[in-house]
């Protein structure tokens, strides 16, 4: 997966599913704030903040369930960023964390592009055959 960051645009926290994940900075810089799992507790609580990063260009960095949750954000608030994401096996959706209370979302996969051809908006995380021919006139 290639993201693309707008000026200081970030991820919420968010897990990965059970997978492994790989990062590249293509260009720019980003900043990654790992965070430890909310207690199983009902209570509410602000998240603890275990390590903070820069990756600048050409950095790679590895994140995994058991290394904690992460929060990923474009670090300039000039430039843009591209980011190279491989994640081993692949999944369809994350959990997402409120940093203020540790409340869990399930986040599902989007994409805007698959192999090079724009995605459907209804649906785009739930089909592999959902990517369309784009023509000039849409
Ligand atoms: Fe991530």
């Amino acid at each position: 997966m290639i993201l693309c960051w707008n000026e200081s645009q970030g991820s919420s926290i968010h897990s990965h599913s059970e997978s492994h994940c790989f990062l590249k900075v293509l260009s720019g810089i980003v900043k990654e704030e790992l965070f430890e799992w909310p207690s199983d507790s009902r209570e509410e609580s602000k998240m603890s903040k275990s390590h903070e990063a820069i990756f600048e260009e050409n950095s790679v960095t590895y994140i995994n369930d058991s290394i904690g949750l992460h929060r990923m954000e474009n670090h300039s608030h000039s430039d843009k960023a591209i980011t190279l994401h491989l994640y081993s096996p692949p999944f369809r959706s994350c959990k997402t964390f409120d940093e203020r209370t540790g409340h869990v979302s399930i986040a599902p996969m989007t994409f805007w592009t698959k192999y090079g051809k724009k995605v459907l908006q209804n649906d785009p995380s739930t089909q592999d055959d959902d990517v369309v021919e784009v023509t000039e006139n849409n």
